[in-house]
């Protein structure tokens, strides 16, 4: 039995921050179910709680002033094709090629995220991808990353960041497919924490009677997680510096991208980042400008629509660098920035959302219209807070095409359309005609693939198709591997 003076304790603290309605049905619990809620409730930083609903939910706490003047477009290092120095380019790819080669490099995949929009039961890594050959997330960033192993002859770790609400389905769906094909030892599931949620007026919402709601903390999350999780730690021991961020939804991204590893250890950078030139001036992404000295990642919402909107006299977006959620991080910086004494941390942000909840009567409700606030740290919040930051760019089709919705933009299908370009685009770089193009009509019911296992980016399948004794006739159903 729970001790009565625990129990007391805690009201009485949930009672002192105006939440004591969180005990409202503890008296009809179980035993065991009293026992389980208490523990829930004594593992949340409540302060930390107060802090964030004062500050976001119930506007106490008045922000710093943000003088849009002061904003500047961040400066960042341009393709070759883009005007950029292309034996800088060479440099940095072979320098990154070597770091990657002495086993400094890890992969990191958050994957720890609720994916409302997708609307797809299970977590996110395991939803199918590929056109052809039906691999889901995990498979393609597995079957890339064992590539670059092969390629650079070194073990590359990988570190998937979960929550608790799909940890165990993750860890069993990578068991079920044989790690994709990666060796046991080379993989680190871990997860982030959990922050309760709460309704408009900043009291915690109940997900049972015995249960408060709590969601993951936001990618932001993961900085913190990569220490207490003993992540870091390991990186330090394997001799790892350098972690390569990218996000769950995002198979086109490549995971170990030389040139970008390069150019973050050239600058002795502790954080790097990938652009992608905005395709029209409100797209729905960050933007990286500089304030006061540092960069940032400023939200689309958060920008006036004109400085979204302006052109400079090449009539080229003035802010243009889209925020792609590609990382660079450098160990040592994680470990300042994500333990628990820092002075770094992230800030939290506000999320409304519909959640369904217990009402005051105890009954189950689905709301129909928001109704709760979830909090949650960026990740990219970690930029103003690093030194000798980096932000290169990146070609769209080779970088970002992200899973969110189940339709329209940025969904299953508009990823496969761009899988399928990639494609085309890296035949024809290895000199292969092909009569359809990224864009045209024949596009739409054809479908060929290149196996990530075969080629890991373009240059990669340049080479390899070179090497290719028995080239296959690219036709309908074509998987080259
Ligand atoms: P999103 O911001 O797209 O959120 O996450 P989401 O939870 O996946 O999807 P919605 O908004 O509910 O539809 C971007 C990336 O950050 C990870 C996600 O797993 C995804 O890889 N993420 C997000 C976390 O790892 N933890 C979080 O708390 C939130």
């Amino acid at each position: 039995m729970v001790a009565s003076k625990t129990v007391n304790e805690t009201k009485e603290k949930l009672s002192d921050l105006g939440q004591e309605h969180v005990f409202n049905f503890y008296s009809k619990l179980s035993e065991a179910e009293q026992k389980t809620f208490l523990e829930q409730v004594q593992s949340i930083d409540l302060n930390e709680l107060k802090t964030q609903v004062d500050r976001l939910v119930l506007g106490n706490e008045k922000e710093a002033d943000f003088n849009w003047d002061a904003l500047k477009p961040a400066d960042y290092i341009s393709l070759p094709e883009n005007g950029g120095d292309s034996a800088l380019w060479e440099k940095a790819k072979s320098l990154g090629e070597s770091v990657i080669k002495e086993g400094r490099v890890a992969a990191f995949t958050v994957a720890g995220g609720q994916g409302t929009r997708l609307g797809y039961d299970g977590p996110k890594g395991t939803f199918v991808v590929t056109p052809l050959s039906q691999k889901s997330l995990f498979e393609v960033f597995a079957n890339k990353i064992t590539r670059a192993s092969e390629r650079y002859g070194v073990a590359i770790p990988w570190f998937i960041m979960t929550s608790a609400i799909n940890h165990k389905t993750t860890i069993e769906a990578f068991e079920a497919n044989n790690y994709f094909g990666m060796p046991k030892e080379s993989l680190f599931f871990f997860s982030q924490a959990l922050f309760p949620a709460v309704d408009l007026n900043g009291k915690i919402l109940l997900e049972e009677k015995g249960k408060v709601v709590m969601t993951p903390n936001g990618h932001g999350g993961s900085l913190r997680a990569l220490v207490d999780s003993g992540a870091t730690e390991k990186m330090r021991k394997e001799g790892i510096d350098v972690l390569s961020y990218f996000q769950v939804d995002n198979p086109l991204v490549s995971c170990i991208d030389p040139a970008f590893i390069g150019f973050h250890v050239l600058n002795q950078s502790e954080l790097s980042s990938k652009m992608i030139p905005k395709a029209y001036p409100l797209e729905k992404v960050g933007i990286f400008c500089q304030y006061e000295g540092n960069n940032l990642v400023v939200e689309y919402s958060d920008m006036p629509k004109a400085m979204q909107e302006l052109l400079d006299e090449n009539g080229e977006i003035v802010f243009r660098s889209g925020s792609v959620a590609i990382h660079l991080f450098d160990r040592d910086f994680i470990e300042r920035v994500g333990s628990a004494s820092s002075a770094d941390k992230l800030p939290y942000h506000k999320a409304v959302k519909k959640i369904p909840f217990i009402n005051g009567s105890g009954e189950y409700e689905s709301p129909k219209e928001l109704n709760g606030v979830k909090f949650e740290m960026f990740v990219f919040d970690a930029l103003s807070k690093a030194n000798n930051t980096v932000i290169i760019e990146g070609l769209r089709n080779d970088n970002f095409s992200p899973v969110k919705n189940a339709d329209g933009i940025d969904s299953p299908k508009s990823c496969q359309k761009d899988q399928l370009n990639q494609a085309i685009r890296w035949l024809n770089a290895a000199g292969v005609e092909l009569d359809i193009s990224p864009e045209g009509n024949k596009t739409k019911d054809f479908s060929f693939e290149i196996n990530y296992r075969f080629a890991m980016d373009e240059e990669d399948f340049i080479n390899q198709w070179n090497n290719l004794k028995n080239k296959p006739t690219i036709e309908l159903g074509t998987i080259i591997e």
